[in-house]
C-alpha cells in the first residue's frame, strides 16, 4: 500500500488528479470506477481542466460509479447521477453511453443490481477511485457488509445519513437506502486510489491501515489488494503518522 500525506485538500486533489491522468494518457480507453462526495470534487475540477487543455482525453474512456441512492434520479440535484453530470461529465468530453451508475429509480431494484453486477464483470475498473465513510465504508458498504457482496440494496447506517444530510434541507430527506457495487467488485479494480481529507476521517483511516481485516472496518480489506495508493490531507492521517 502506497501512503502519500499532503500538506491540505488541494495538494491531495493535484495528486489524484495526477495519478488519473497519467492513466489516461498511458491508457486512452480506461475504465474508471469513480466516487461522489466531497472529498473527489476538487480532483474532478483538475481533471476538467487537464481535459480543456488538450492534456487528456475522455473521449474513448468509460466509466462506473459506485453507487447511489434508491429513490432518486437524475431530475433530483442530491442524485449521484446528477452530481456526476455536474462535477464531471458535462464538463468534459465523455460519452454519455459510456457513463455507468446504478439507477435508483428502477421499479424494480434486485434486477437492477443484477444488471449493474453484470456490467461491472464485463467492465473491470482500471482504477477505482474511492473515498472513505467516517465509519470506514467504501461505496455505500456499511460496516458488516460480507466481503464477497455484490451490487446490492444497502440500508445506510445513521452515522452515513447523519454524515450525508448536510446536502439536503433536512436530515429527514436523506434517502435511507442505495444500490451500491459490492466489495468484491471493488476489490476487481486493477488499481485503488482512496482520498480521505479531514479529522473526521482519521479513525477510519487508521482501521483501514493499521487496524485488523474485519468487515466491522470495511476498508480495511484493502490491505489485501496488490495495488492501492491512498492519497490523505494531515489530518485524516494524524492517526496513522
Ligand atoms: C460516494 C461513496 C462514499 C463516499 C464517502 C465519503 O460515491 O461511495 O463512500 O466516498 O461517504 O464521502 P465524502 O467524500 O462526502 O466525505
Amino acid at each position: 500500500m502506497q501512503i502519500i500525506v499532503c500538506d491540505d485538500y488541494k495538494q491531495m486533489s493535484g495528486h489524484g488528479a495526477a495519478i488519473v491522468k497519467k492513466l489516461l494518457r498511458d491508457d486512452p480507453s480506461a475504465v474508471l470506477g469513480l466516487a461522489t462526495g466531497s472529498t473527489p470534487i476538487g480532483m474532478y475540477d483538475l481533471l476538467v481542466q487537464a481535459c480543456a487543455d488538450g492534456e487528456i482525453s475522455f473521449e474513448k474512456v468509460r466509466t462506473v460509479n459506485l453507487d447511489e441512492y434508491v429513490g432518486l434520479g437524475e431530475k433530483d440535484a442530491q442524485s449521484y447521477v446528477h452530481f456526476m453530470r455536474e462535477h464531471l461529465f458535462d464538463k468534459v468530453n465523455v460519452k454519455r453511453e459510456n457513463t455507468h451508475l446504478p439507477s435508483g429509480i428502477a421499479a424494480d431494484l434486485s434486477a437492477e443490481c443484477a444488471r449493474y453486477s453484470a456490467l461491472l464483470a464485463g467492465m473491470p475498473q482500471d482504477i477505482q477511485v474511492l473515498g472513505l465513510g467516517s465509519n470506514g465504508h467504501i461505496g455505500f458498504n456499511e460496516p458488516g457488509t460480507p466481503f464477497d457482496s455484490t451490487t446490492y440494496v444497502v440500508q445506510l447506517t445513521e452515522n452515513t445519513i447523519r454524515d450525508n444530510a448536510r446536502l439536503f434541507d433536512r436530515q429527514e430527506d436523506v434517502p435511507r437506502k442505495a444500490i451500491t457495487m459490492g466489495i468484491s467488485e471493488i476489490m476487481r479494480a486493477k488499481r485503488i486510489l482512496l482520498l480521505a481529507s479531514g479529522a473526521n476521517k482519521a479513525k477510519a483511516v487508521y482501521g483501514l491501515v493499521k487496524g485488523e481485516v474485519s468487515e466491522s472496518c470495511p476498508a480495511s480489506i484493502l490491505q489485501r489488494h496488490a495495488d492501492v495508493t491512498l492519497v490523505l490531507d494531515t489530518a485524516a492521517a494524524s492517526l496513522i503518522r
